[in-house]
Formats: C-alpha cells, structure tokens, sequence
C-alpha cells in the first residue's frame, strides 16, 4: 500500500481549501484585492528631477523612461560583468543605456562609459567600481541573491515608484528562478562574436539549465554540477556574464511593456505550485497558530524537499503569548475553515498586492 507522505498530504491540503473557501475568504486579508493591476506610469509622467536644487541629484524616482533595445542591453550588461560581475553588470548596463538614451539625471550617476570599460578589460579593478558593485557572488561572495537581479532591481528603482518597482522585481526574480540560463539568445551572440570584449572567457555554447532558485550559491552549484566546470573555471565565469547580460535585457523589456500597461504579455506572474500551497499557511501574517512565523515568495520545494521535509517532528513552537502552536494537521483544518485557500493566495500574488512593505 502506497503510504501518502507529509508532502503530498500538503498538497492535498491546499487543494481542498481552494475548494472550501472561495465562499468565505475573509473580507480582512484580501480587501483590497481589487484595485486595477496595471497603473504604469508613463514616460515623464514622473519628473521630480525639475525639482532638483542646484548641485544636487533629484530624489527618487527620476521617471523619464524612454523605450530601450534589450538587445542592446544584454551586450552591456554582458560586458558589464567583465568589468564589475554580476550586480554592477546588470546596473551598469541598464543604466548606461539609460544615459544615453535619456540623458540628465541619469548622467549624475557616477559610472564609468563604455570607453572607460574597453580600455580597462585587463585592469578592471582600477577605478571601475559602481553602485552595486558589492552584490557580486550573491553580496560580496556569500552566496545570497543572485547579484544580476539584484543590479537590475537597483536600476528600476531609479525609474519606477516602489509599488510599481517591485511588481517587476517579483518578476524578474521568478523569471530567474525558471528561465534556462544561458538563455538561447545569448549563447548566440557568443557563439557568433556579437558580443562586445574581443578575448571571451569562453566562445562555446554553454550548457543551459535552470535553477529553481534565485540564490548564487544554489545557482551555481547545480549548473557546475551539471556542466561539470568547477566554480572557478572561465567557462562557470562567461556563464554569469550571458545570464547578467540576459537578466538586463528582461528588465528593460519588463520596463518596455510596464510603460504601455503590458507586463503580463512580457511575463506573467506565477509562483510555484510549491510556494502557492505552502503560503496558504505559510504567509506573512498575524496568525502564528496557523503558520504566519516566516516569510517570502521563493520556491519552497527547491529546498524544503524530500530531504528537508517538514511537518516531521513534533511541534515545538510557542507563540510569544505562550500559546501552544496547533500541530500542523490542526492548521490544515484551521486553514481549510478559514477559508485561505491556495488560488486565492496566488490571485492575491498575482495582481500584486503590496502587503510586504515592512
Ligand atoms: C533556499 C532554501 C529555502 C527556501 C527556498 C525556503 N526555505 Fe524555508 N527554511 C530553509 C531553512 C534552511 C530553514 C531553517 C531550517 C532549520 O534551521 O531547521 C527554513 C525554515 C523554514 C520554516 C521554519 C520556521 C522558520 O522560519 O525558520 C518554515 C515555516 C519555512 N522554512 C517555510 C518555507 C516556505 C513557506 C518557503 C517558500 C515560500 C520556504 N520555506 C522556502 C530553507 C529554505
Ligand atoms: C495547512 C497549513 C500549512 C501548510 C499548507 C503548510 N504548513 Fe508548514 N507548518 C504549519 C504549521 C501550523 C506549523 C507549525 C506547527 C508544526 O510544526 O506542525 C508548520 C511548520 C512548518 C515548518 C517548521 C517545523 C517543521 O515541522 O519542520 C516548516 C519548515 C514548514 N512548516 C514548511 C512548510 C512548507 C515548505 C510547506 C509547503 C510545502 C508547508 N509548510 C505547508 C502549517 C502549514
């Protein structure tokens, strides 16, 4: 007989509440679900920068987007992580193509042009460093977030208020967690030269998967295991360059569409299946009972998976009133009356509702 394990039963769960629910959803966690999901700001529809003192950069954001070639884009910030790896790749190069197209303010932030970064290819620690910079190898090598979204977040951030920002960061961050890098796009433009530093770290396809994560460490530990190139090798380095260049491009196509109302013809947001179950109980909140002890959007099955199952051991939480937490089947039902179920989860998540903002 086929036992059902832990994880399964979860799944079953989230399903049934979906079920259960539609009918009860409590007003309090979904109020406000209905505004508009789109509201794009248009170019120079954001324009603090007129109200900037002399000598001084405008605040945030600066608006003033113009349309950019995400082709154009990839080969920036392609040669951006020559220079400055992954997260002052994606910045640069998003940026640099934004100076030129747009001009002030976009000219006051200190990076070094295209002719600073040709002419440094073999001495590129000198003088080259840019914002963002520090996130490269996951934040200054610890292995955290993968530094090409990273950059690339900064840069929208520049361009976009928050609430709309973070739409496309979601994104893009799921794009990296299910995008085979390198993409098809700029394994070609290598094959074919097309890219910008004469000497490539390598000219070869490489071999393209995807990583269910949006850390370095998890990154570039499953494609070294796959390729079997070392973490150290050219060919692991070139691969962060194409998915840096890959990851700019995305952004400024996101950035595109976002401006004519059309993100979810780019990519549409859609959590895992995983993450969508879990978050039912999962979410943040102010029910610890139920499960609100943790956060975030990541896909929760690349880590917690057969061997990091959870709802194993007994349950040994107190919340900070000294109640007991429920066992895990108790919030299964608890879940399930509630009626949090798991499409209403990810309806939630997918006309993003800014509940995350502390
Ligand atoms: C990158 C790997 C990773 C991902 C992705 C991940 N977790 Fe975890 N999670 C962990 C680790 C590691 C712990 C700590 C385990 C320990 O120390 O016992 C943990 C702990 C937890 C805990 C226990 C309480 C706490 O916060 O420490 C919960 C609940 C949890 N995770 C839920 C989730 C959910 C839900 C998701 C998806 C939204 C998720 N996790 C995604 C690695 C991950
Ligand atoms: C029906 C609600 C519910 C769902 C769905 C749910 N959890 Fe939990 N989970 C809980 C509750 C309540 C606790 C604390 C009590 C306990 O440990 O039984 C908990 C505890 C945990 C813990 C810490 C203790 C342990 O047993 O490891 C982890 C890790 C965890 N959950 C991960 C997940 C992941 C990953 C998913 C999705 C695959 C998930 N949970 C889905 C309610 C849920």
């Amino acid at each position: 007989m086929k036992t059902l394990n832990r994880r399964d039963f979860i799944k079953g769960v989230a399903a049934l509440s979906t079920a259960a629910v539609c009918s009860v959803a409590s007003g309090n966690a979904f109020a406000d679900e209905e505004k508009p999901a789109e509201t794009a700001v248009q170019p120079d529809a954001v324009e603090p920068a007129a109200s900037a003192e002399p000598g001084q950069t405008p605040k945030l954001p600066w608006g003033k987007y113009q349309e950019l070639d995400p082709e154009y884009v990839r080969k920036l910030g392609h040669l951006g992580y020559y220079l400055q790896e992954c997260a002052g790749g994606a910045f640069w190069g998003i940026m640099t193509a934004l100076k030129e197209k747009v001009g002030y303010p976009y000219t006051t932030i200190p990076l070094p042009s295209m002719d600073d970064f040709m002419a440094n290819l073999d001495n590129k620690k000198h003088g080259m460093q840019v914002p963002m910079s520090y996130g490269a190898g996951g934040v200054a090598g610890f292995g955290t977030l993968c530094g090409a979204p990273n950059g690339a977040a900064c840069a929208i951030t520049y361009i976009l208020p928050m609430e709309e920002a973070e739409k496309l960061i979601q994104r893009l961050l799921r794009y990296y967690e299910v995008e085979e890098f390198p993409t098809k796009e700029s394994n070609d433009m290598a094959v074919h030269h097309e890219f910008y530093p004469k000497k490539m770290k390598s000219d070869k396809a490489l071999l393209r998967s995807a990583s269910d994560s949006v850390l370095c460490h998890v990154s570039v530990g499953k494609w070294c295991e796959k390729s079997g190139y070392a973490s150290g090798s050219k060919e692991r380095a070139e691969r962060c360059g194409r998915i840096t260049g890959d990851i700019a491009a995305m952004a400024v196509k996101m950035l595109n569409a976002h401006m004519k109302g059309e993100l979810d013809a780019v990519f549409p947001m859609k959590l895992s299946h995983d993450t969508v179950g879990c978050m039912t109980c999962h979410d943040k909140g102010e029910k610890f009972e139920t499960g609100q002890f943790t956060r975030g959007k990541m896909d929760c099955g690349d880590c917690h998976d057969e061997k990091m199952e959870p709802h194993r051991g007994p349950n040994t939480l107190k919340t900070a009133y000294g109640t007991d937490v429920t066992t895990f089947a108790g919030a299964a039902v608890i879940g399930t009356i509630a009626g949090i179920g798991a499409h209403a989860v990810n309806k939630r998540i997918t006309k993003g509702k800014n509940d995350d903002e502390e």
